[in-house]
């Protein structure tokens, strides 16, 4: 069966205000599930519209790839850690990039053999054969800093920002002369220098700044869906790419205003090694030492306690400890403890990581607060319970001006009456920025494994307590 160009161009239409209908629904948690399931039969009717339409020639192709992308994206997602989601997302978005990249090339190859090749094409092929190539080689090395594959540190060397500014402008200059005369040489270089630039872009980035990194590339994927849009004079891919784009933009621009850092910063700032100028605030909180709990002394605090602040961040998704957290949530409710979660934006490691965390425990959305909405009650609240956080908590942002997370807005756990902390060791956060709040008096750590602690502190509950 095949559909006429009008069919498709209507199922066109109803797939991209599905796509909108996903992002919205997208925006918030409780509206997440309905998000999801527009943005998923909008791919639907997309990909039957694309199949049926008169461009299809054959289909041999088209199932061996689809049957063999079916098959490693199954295994992929029933098997990947929600702690290393962001590291596939990475991967997902260096194939767009690679797609943009393969796309370009060959309707570049297919057009020249048949002479049909023209100014605004050749135009579309260079901008999708550019950005394609940066988003893979940025997404690449993105994907083996989330990994541990390579150094999550960032790489700055003498000249840096100079190399990469030549890079780009003789990448624009090659890609000038392949539109203009289509020279196949031009060709080689634009592309093997745009792989290099993606390269020497994402290197400087490093520790916290990765979520950042995460949505830029994330927008740039959707540049290059745009991209082989315009070359396959696809409506619905250049729709999608410019959501995707946008969405990506505002995405990131969202996570700076997190982090209180500006997209240049990120980009060129090679934010994240170790802190200049002297240690000085971390060694003088190291001499007074850490001081060490127990669950039970955790929970004589927070029976009685009016409020208790959980704050979850990436340890909790490594322990998966949400599900005991539910239950220590619900047994102090019993007993008349308010129970609030403080989210940053940042915690986790990809943007909602921990919303989506806690809803799959079922816990409420009307218990877990945004940054800006708790903010204020940690200095009225009696037990701040730090399950697995460590950056976001780190009051070396506000008052140590020579610490690299230095204006990063936190979470101002710091002022509550009591912080207990639960990790395994001394070891620091992804920013590998020493925390100054593991030495202040009112903090103590219990050291242990996030679901471990938890759990026990629900059976100390359910037992009486202490
Ligand atoms: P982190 O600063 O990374 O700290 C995580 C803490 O969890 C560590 O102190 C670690 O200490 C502890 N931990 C790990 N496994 C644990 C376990 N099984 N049980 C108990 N504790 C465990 O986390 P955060 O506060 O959520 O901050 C997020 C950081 O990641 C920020 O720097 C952010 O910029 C960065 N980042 C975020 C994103 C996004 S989009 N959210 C993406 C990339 C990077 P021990 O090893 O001692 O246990």
């Amino acid at each position: 069966m095949e559909i006429s160009a009008n069919t498709q161009a209507l199922a066109y239409l109803v797939a991209a205000v599905l796509f909108i209908l996903g992002l919205k629904g997208l925006t918030h948690p409780a509206s997440a599930r309905k998000g999801n399931f527009f943005g998923m039969a909008g791919m639907a009717i997309a990909i039957g519209a694309t199949l049926l339409g008169s461009e299809v020639q054959s289909y041999g192709f088209i199932i061996a790839g689809v049957v063999a992308g079916a098959i490693i994206g199954s295994v992929l997602a029933a098997r990947v850690q929600m702690t290393a989601m962001p590291q596939l997302v990475a991967a997902l978005h260096s194939f767009v990039g690679m797609a943009a990249v393969l796309v370009a090339l060959g309707t570049y190859l297919n057009k020249a053999q048949a002479g049909l090749l023209n100014p605004v094409l050749m135009g579309e092929l260079s901008a999708g054969i550019v950005i394609g190539a940066i988003t893979f080689s940025g997404s690449v090395i993105a994907f083996g800093k989330l990994q541990g594959l390579i150094s999550g540190a960032p790489v700055i060397f003498k000249g840096q920002h100079l190399l990469n500014a030549l890079l780009a402008l003789v990448t624009v200059g090659f890609a000038v002369v392949f539109a203009t005369t289509e020279a196949s040489w031009a060709l080689v270089l634009m592309t093997i220098l745009a792989f290099v630039l993606g390269f020497t872009l994402i290197i400087p980035v490093g520790g916290a700044d990765m979520p950042v990194i995460i949505s830029m590339l994330n927008s740039y994927s959707g540049w290059a869906a745009a991209a082989t849009g315009f070359t396959l004079g696809n409506n619905l891919l250049i729709i999608v790419g410019a959501l995707v784009g946008f969405s990506g933009a505002i995405l990131s621009y969202i996570m700076c205003r997190a982090m209180n850092r500006s997209i240049i910063n990120v980009v060129f700032g090679g934010f994240g090694g170790e802190s200049e100028g002297g240690p000085s605030a971390v060694a003088q909180a190291a001499e007074k030492g850490v001081k060490a709990a127990s669950v039970e002394d955790a929970i004589y605090w927070m029976e009685d306690a009016n409020r208790v602040i959980i704050v979850p961040g990436y340890g909790m998704a490594v322990a998966q400890a949400q599900h005991a957290l539910k239950e220590l949530m619900e047994l102090l409710e019993e007993n008349d403890v308010e129970v609030k979660f403080a989210i940053h934006p940042v915690a986790g490691r990809m943007p909602g990581h921990m919303n989506v965390l806690l809803a799959e425990a079922d816990i409420p959305y009307d218990h877990v607060l945004e940054m800006d909405e708790i903010n204020p009650e940690f200095a009225t609240t009696d037990v701040v319970l730090v399950v697995g956080a460590n950056d976001v908590t780190n009051p070396a942002a506000k008052t140590d001006p020579s610490s690299p997370i230095y204006g990063m807005p936190i979470l101002d756990v710091a002022k509550a009456r009591n912080i207990y902390v639960i990790k395994r060791s001394m070891r620091p956060g992804y920013s590998g920025v020493e925390n100054l709040l593991y030495y202040q008096d009112n903090c103590s750590l219990i050291f242990g494994d996030a679901k471990d602690v938890c759990e026990g502190m629900v059976t100390a509950l359910k037992g009486g307590g202490h």
